[in-house]
């Protein structure tokens, strides 16, 4: 089965195989080709060029794109889609005065969605979440990492990751599986977290690892959730059955968490909305991605990730979702690309860049994912008819996307 597509206006994030992660000052890089063609043979991108130089090339299936945009699907690395039920109760306690803490402190937050999806049957969780995922990809998701953490006990962690491993059968994306049993101190355990780290450290650890349940370890360092000492357990355990970290750190409190992510290698740190020049520094040595989520900033109404000052250091920077019940009810990428335009100052070639390419390198998959390369994957994005890919943010909470091609095919 092959698939031309003809007369592209623009085919945009045209990488050489080798390219991996684009930093700093080349993240203000686009590369494209105007008025292209791209082959799709199977599932993989063959060819590419412009149509001057396209001679009478031949498929089994031909879409013409005048007018239209092409690019590669958006790389999401970071979500918890797995989960059961909704919190809009909270939404609107927040509306009404309460704040994403004070909801935590009185048992809201992850403990009432951990609540629920201990009460919910795997099948029933299976269907909420596919839902989901069916969703994303229609919006142009076409990798994705999912987390655990709304189980916080081990038989119901499974229960998620199960489900995760089911999403990555099921559906054609690419799917990555993180386990985040840190997530928030289970009740059980309010007045004995060490007892609780323990468990994740001596047994959730080890019998996920042992079944190939998940890629990554995650941990929520965090004033009132888990602290470094916590943490450092955590990523070095994890590490050790085969875990590489990717953490939720300095969310609403810097206190040294990018250094311990660091330490320990992880791919990727995540949320960075409060972030020390310490924080910055660390990362400048490492090849660790810093991941800013600026839907969750926008919900929650706290700071927007210094994105800027950090491509301005030089920096690599990934932008993800956090798609999940409580802090982002969202996984709507395309709404985080313009966010990150119209809140942290990135230009829609930064958005883009860290969107697609980066994402794809916080989820370690970028050989495969992230660009128009040959012999990646041929996960797609056709938009509609638009004046210039700058419009696709600037014309903000508006559906751009025509077509989303996954494995060379159409979803
Ligand atoms: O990434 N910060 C920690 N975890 C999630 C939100 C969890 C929740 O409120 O359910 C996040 O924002
Ligand atoms: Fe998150």
């Amino acid at each position: 089965m092959s698939l031309l597509i003809k007369n592209i206006k623009e085919l945009l994030q045209v990488r050489e195989s080798h390219i991996s992660v684009v930093k700093g000052k080349d993240m203000r890089v686009l590369p494209s080709i105007k008025n292209a063609y791209l082959l799709i043979e199977h599932d993989t991108i063959v060819d590419y060029g412009s149509m001057d130089d396209i001679q009478n090339l031949e498929a089994d299936k031909i879409i013409d794109a005048s007018g239209k945009i092409v690019l590669p699907t958006w790389c999401d690395s970071h979500t918890h889609i797995v989960y059961a039920g909704n919190r809009e109760q909270e939404f609107v306690d927040r509306i009404n005065g309460l704040s994403y803490e004070d909801i935590a402190n009185r048992g809201g937050g992850i403990l009432n969605s951990a609540e629920k999806l201990q009460n919910t049957t795997e099948e029933d969780l299976y269907q909420q979440s596919a839902k989901r995922l069916k969703n994303v990809i229609k919006l142009g998701t076409g990798a994705i990492e999912i987390k655990s953490g709304y189980g916080l006990t081990l038989e119901a962690e499974l229960k998620m990751l199960r489900v995760i491993k089911r999403l990555k059968k099921e559906f054609p994306v690419k799917v990555r599986a993180t386990l985040l049993a840190a997530h928030a101190v289970p009740k059980a355990y309010k007045n004995n977290k060490t007892a609780f780290v323990d468990l994740v450290v001596n047994k959730m650890i080890p019998e996920v690892a042992n079944e190939k349940l998940a890629n990554y370890i995650d941990v929520f360092c965090e004033k009132g959730y888990f602290d470094l000492e916590d943490t450092e357990r955590i990523l070095k355990t994890g590490r050790e059955h085969g875990l590489i970290p990717k953490i939720h750190v300095n969310q609403f409190n810097a206190f040294g968490g990018v250094g311990m992510g660091v330490k320990y290698q992880a791919l990727s740190v995540d949320h960075l909305e409060q972030m020390d020049q310490e924080d910055i520094e660390v990362l400048k040595n490492s090849d660790t991605m810093p991941v800013a989520l600026p839907s969750c900033s926008y919900f929650l109404s706290i700071p927007y990730t210094p994105g800027r000052q950090l491509i301005d250091a030089g920096l690599p920077l990934a932008l993800a979702t956090d798609y999940n019940p409580g802090s982002t009810p969202s996984g709507n990428m395309n709404f985080v690309v313009s966010t990150a335009c119209i809140k942290m100052k990135m230009t829609p070639e930064e958005a883009i860049n860290a969107a697609t390419i980066n994402g794809a390198y916080a989820m370690g998959i970028s050989n495969m994912y992230g660009s128009i390369t040959k012999g990646k994957k041929a996960n797609l994005i056709i938009t509609k008819e638009i004046p210039s890919y700058a419009f696709m943010p600037y014309a903000f909470g508006e559906n751009h996307i025509e077509q989303v091609i996954i494995n060379g095919l159409i979803y």
